[in-house]
């Protein structure tokens, strides 16, 4: 990290711990660099930050409700382009049959998270069942296709010209949020040989530089006998995330930090208790994400901190304003009615700004600016 200029100042009434202790009737914003990891100020404030009254210009809270696309054609680069900017690239895509064809991302490493449905993998590495919740990683150049035995619902979430690679885990060790041992990888097993026999031409969608080729073999070219080596398609399931708690400290969405690209993080919000101490908040805490965009995809259960948010839902708060718990979550700032949150969502956090792409404005619930009015 760079050399920030060293401060530690406490100003007026103020708490000295982070997210505890705030003022009485006061409400806690942060400012800070490097995501949570840099240096950061926190203010107390006598109204919420979010409670603006009006919000013009280009700058907004943005909600998408990808569950109202329609589905696409049966090949991933056929997606609904979601955001996207030169280093991430997110696309949603409802798949409700078998691709007719192998694809291949010559651009970059691809993030697949199953939302819904259930398939089976089958590419260079061998084959792999998939079932929602699953995150599937595939290097760049694998090739691959799914045979639905569900219609699928998927977030495609491409590391441009990079690489997936795994957070430092520090004070807790290798071990903790998931072992790497749970990370399972395509099998070369009786199915996977079952689908090399056949007389019949299969064509190789290849997508380099956002332009898609196609190269015909006349025979199935995932016809590996077997393969070794350190790198492979991986996939773990949300299910078996342990995430990070502590009773005391309501901890920043990067304690959360599932894969690493270049330039922004996927981190996997799952069930969890809620802090017990008094003092501790129980909600998110508010904040500008200043260096990152900050995109949401919801997946299943109950989503404590937001109000109208549904499964399939995508929010995205680009940097530049304050956002935090809805109206009705935050009443329950200090005290939850649950023991724990039963959520599951995807976090995708950019260093860069990301654009919306056309497609899924026509799926946008634009009164989402003015869901912090209570
Ligand atoms: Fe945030």
């Amino acid at each position: 990290m760079k050399r920030y200029i060293p401060v530690s100042r406490v100003e007026g009434r103020a708490s000295r711990q982070a997210h505890a202790d705030l003022p009485e009737g006061t409400y806690e914003r942060e400012m800070s660099k490097e995501g949570f990891f840099g240096p950061a100020a926190f203010f107390y404030h006598r109204h919420p930050p979010t409670g603006w009254s009006a919000f013009d210009g280009p700058l907004r809270p943005r909600a998408f409700d990808l569950n109202r696309l329609e589905p696409s054609p049966a090949s991933p680069w056929a997606a609904v382009p979601v955001l996207h900017n030169a280093h991430c690239r997110l696309r949603y895509w409802r798949l409700p049959q078998s691709m007719p064809s192998l694809a291949r991302n010559a651009d970059g490493d691809e993030l697949v998270f199953v939302h819904a449905g259930a398939a089976r993998l089958f590419c260079d590495f061998g084959h792999l069942a998939l079932e929602a919740g699953d995150y599937l990683l595939l290097p760049r150049g694998t090739m691959w296709r799914l045979e639905c035995t569900a219609p699928v619902d998927l977030l495609l979430v491409e590391a441009t010209n990079g690489s997936y690679t795994l957070p430092e885990k520090g004070l807790v060790g290798n071990h903790a949020i998931f072992d790497p041992a749970l990370l399972d990888a395509p099998r070369i097993d009786e199915r996977f040989i079952a689908q090399q026999h056949g007389s019949q031409a299969w064509r190789v969608e290849v997508k380099r530089r956002q332009a898609v080729s196609t190269i015909t073999y006349p025979f199935n070219p995932l016809d590996a006998v077997g393969w070794h080596g350190e790198l492979a398609a991986l996939r773990i399931n949300v299910r078996d995330l342990r995430p990070l708690m502590s009773h005391r400290y309501h901890l920043p969405p990067s304690a959360h930090t599932t894969f690493l690209a270049d330039r922004f993080v996927v981190c996997t919000f799952a069930p969890r208790p809620f802090e017990t101490d008094p003092r501790a908040l129980k909600v998110p805490f508010f904040h500008n994400n200043d260096d990152y965009d900050e995109v949401l995809f919801y997946h299943a259960g109950d989503f404590f901190s937001r109000d109208n948010i549904r499964p399939g839902m995508l929010t995205f708060h680009p940097a530049g304003f304050t956002h935090g718990p809805h109206p009705k979550a935050l009443a329950r700032m200090y005290e939850q009615s649950k023991p724990a949150t039963d959520e599951y969502a995807v976090m995708i956090d950019t260093r860069d700004a990301l654009d919306v792409a056309e497609p899924a404005q026509g799926v946008e619930w634009t009164g989402y600016v003015d869901s912090w009015k209570s």
